[in-house]
């Protein structure tokens, strides 16, 4: 049961109950069904949730990029879409028109979206290009490969006895250029996955990249980043705000960063 509530909460499902007292057993504890009058306020208040982003069309950038090597070898990252994946279900939820442009990665972005899928960091870029004018809202949650290989080679590489030299060449900033040229009605909104030194480079990315907000977690802990289904979050803002949030599940945190969005449009609105 415990496998299932998570492959389901993994897929966006949302849980109440159960409620505790007298059971059929005529033991007292938890697993009673939960009231139907408290189902019922349950779903309502997901009905709510769901019209505050109707109309708003949103593109999420998500997973990794593999730059080839030849034909069958790739240069790749860790990260496994599952921010990606929380953050467009959550929008999906509360009626938003989602495109989710996904490089390879360990779970695929929700049904309900519109999925383009790319391998490479410049494939990534061209489709970010192409949907931009549309988005109200851009969220690069990938990781975007910094790096491809100048001169892939079209044959295997067979091995020669010696070293292999690669020459690596500069993939563009995807979520830097939408920055430089988003429009005053578009909100932009980047991740910072940081060893190290989190807050300063984080905001360092949020000037440099001209975002109005970053969300900044750490990377290499098992519990936080890559991989992982939990992570901790700051949403660190231009004016110098910074929001804590604890560790807790990507999908908990998708829905605070889409609450977070809604106040920032609200806020532009009045
Ligand atoms: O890699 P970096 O830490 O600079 O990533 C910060 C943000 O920039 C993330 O939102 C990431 O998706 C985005 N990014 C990008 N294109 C790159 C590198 C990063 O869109 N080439």
């Amino acid at each position: 049961v415990q496998q299932n509530i998570h492959i389901l909460s993994d897929r966006g499902a949302h849980f109440i109950g159960p409620g505790s007292g007298v059971l059929a057993c005529k033991t007292v504890g938890e697993g009673r069904m939960i009231e139907p009058q408290e189902v019922v306020d349950a779903a309502l208040s997901l009905l709510n949730k769901q019209s505050d982003l109707a109309g708003k069309k949103i593109l999420i950038t998500s997973g990794a990029n593999h730059e080839p090597i030849d034909p069958v070898r790739f240069i790749g990252n860790r990260s496994s879409g599952k921010m990606g994946r929380a953050i467009a279900q959550e929008a999906v939820l509360r009626g938003a028109e989602v495109t989710v442009i996904t490089g390879p990665a360990d779970v695929p972005p929700p049904a309900s979206s519109n999925v383009i899928e790319i391998q490479t960091a410049q494939e990534m870029y061209d489709a970010v290009m192409q949907h931009l004018p549309e988005a109200d809202i851009i969220i690069g949650a990938a990781a975007v490969s910094d790096y491809r290989v100048e001169n892939p080679t079209g044959h295997k590489q067979k091995r020669n006895g010696s070293g292999l030299h690669l020459d690596l060449t500069e993939n563009p900033d995807i979520i830097a250029a939408v920055g430089a040229q988003k429009r005053s009605d578009q909100l932009v909104i980047g991740f910072a996955a940081e060893t190290n030194d989190l807050i300063a480079n984080a905001q360092a990315k949020l000037k440099k990249k001209n975002l109005d907000m970053i969300v900044a977690n750490t990377v290499g802990t098992p519990d936080s980043g890559f991989g992982s289904e939990t992570t901790d979050a700051r949403f660190i803002f231009s004016n110098g705000t910074i929001d804590e949030h604890p560790l807790m599940k990507k999908t908990q945190l998708a829905e605070r960063l889409m609450t977070q969005i809604v106040e920032l449009l609200n806020a532009r609105a009045n």
